[in-house]
């Protein structure tokens, strides 16, 4: 079944509750017809302000619609109604170390739109969504590499504890292109993928279903052990591994996967280091398509 355009979404809000509530007391799932960025109102519910209390409980917000989606290092969001998902997950967590949390969401993104068979790596051939460190999953198919999803992680302080938003972007289908988005598209090489690549009836709703429940047990795996366990799984689709890279104070290098922090390891004309937050740009090799990194709309 493919989604028409303006189709109401039947979004699983209840079945999402009842998985998840056991694990987080007090959660809450809203779904609102558009908002500005579902990252900006769950910080806005934390902080509260005149006359509204601040709301440190756990909370899944998804919008149909974002206004002003926004993206990592002040980049927007783009997405039309039905043709992406976009939430955001806010609740109170403390880790003992922070390093390596986007990553591991990226994880758990990749995972449960393309689970690896039993469980473990992929045994024969590699997995179609990939992990661009830090955040981007990408999509490979023969048209090349291609982003997905995003992911921005925001935290707050207030109350004596300090919230996490976790907000995600994931393409599902292709748009038709009009007037805006063909200029949004210009001068990018390649537009990005979306998920009906892969799975092509599976539409926002069914990509949510999916994503949440393991989204809050990773982010609660993190809390307790940190991100060394994820290491292998994040190896498992590092898109970037092997590559000539580029940062983006101009470092060039080759990729050599992620430390037990997250920190992506780069091997350059000075040796082994390591980035722990950078811009990082796959160096195109003679022949190969260049991997399209724009945010958002349309696939
Ligand atoms: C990126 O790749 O730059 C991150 C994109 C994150 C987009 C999501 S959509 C839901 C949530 N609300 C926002 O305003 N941004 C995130």
């Amino acid at each position: 079944m493919t989604t028409l355009p303006n189709t109401p979404v039947h979004w699983p809000a209840e079945a999402i509750w009842e998985a998840v509530a056991p694990l987080l007391p007090g959660f809450t799932v809203e779904v609102l017809p558009e908002i500005d960025s579902t990252n900006s109102e769950l910080m806005r519910r934390f902080k509260g302000g005149p006359g509204r209390a601040p709301q440190p409980e756990p909370l899944l917000l998804v919008a149909e619609q974002q206004s002003a989606g926004r993206g990592r290092l002040g980049r927007a969001w783009q997405s039309q109604r039905g043709d992406s998902l976009t939430f955001s997950l806010g609740l109170p967590l403390q880790p003992l170390d922070w390093s390596g949390l986007s990553l591991a969401i990226g994880i758990s993104l990749a995972e449960s739109l393309e689970p690896p068979p039993a469980g473990q790596a992929h045994p024969t051939g590699a997995p179609r969504i990939g992990l661009k460190w830090p955040n981007d999953l990408w999509l490979s198919t023969a048209q090349g590499e291609r982003k997905l999803a995003g992911i921005l992680v925001e935290t707050a302080n207030g109350d004596g504890l300090r919230y996490v938003v976790i907000g995600i972007g994931v393409n599902i289908r292709p748009v038709a292109l009009d007037a805006l988005s063909e200029a949004a598209l210009a001068g990018a090489a390649v537009p990005p993928g979306c998920l009906q690549e892969l799975h092509p009836d599976m539409d926002a709703a069914q990509a949510l279903w999916r994503i949440v429940p393991a989204l809050v047990q990773t982010v609660q795996a993190f809390e307790q052990f940190g991100f060394a366990p994820f290491q292998a799984r994040f190896a498992a689709r590092d898109a970037l591994a092997g590559r000539a890279v580029q940062l983006s104070d101009g470092t060039q290098g080759t990729a050599h996967g992620v430390s037990d922090s997250g920190a992506l390891r780069v091997h350059t004309a000075a040796g082994m280091v390591e980035v722990s937050s950078s811009e990082v740009s796959v160096r195109p090799q003679a022949g190969a398509p260049a991997a399209a990194a724009r945010n958002g709309l349309p696939c």
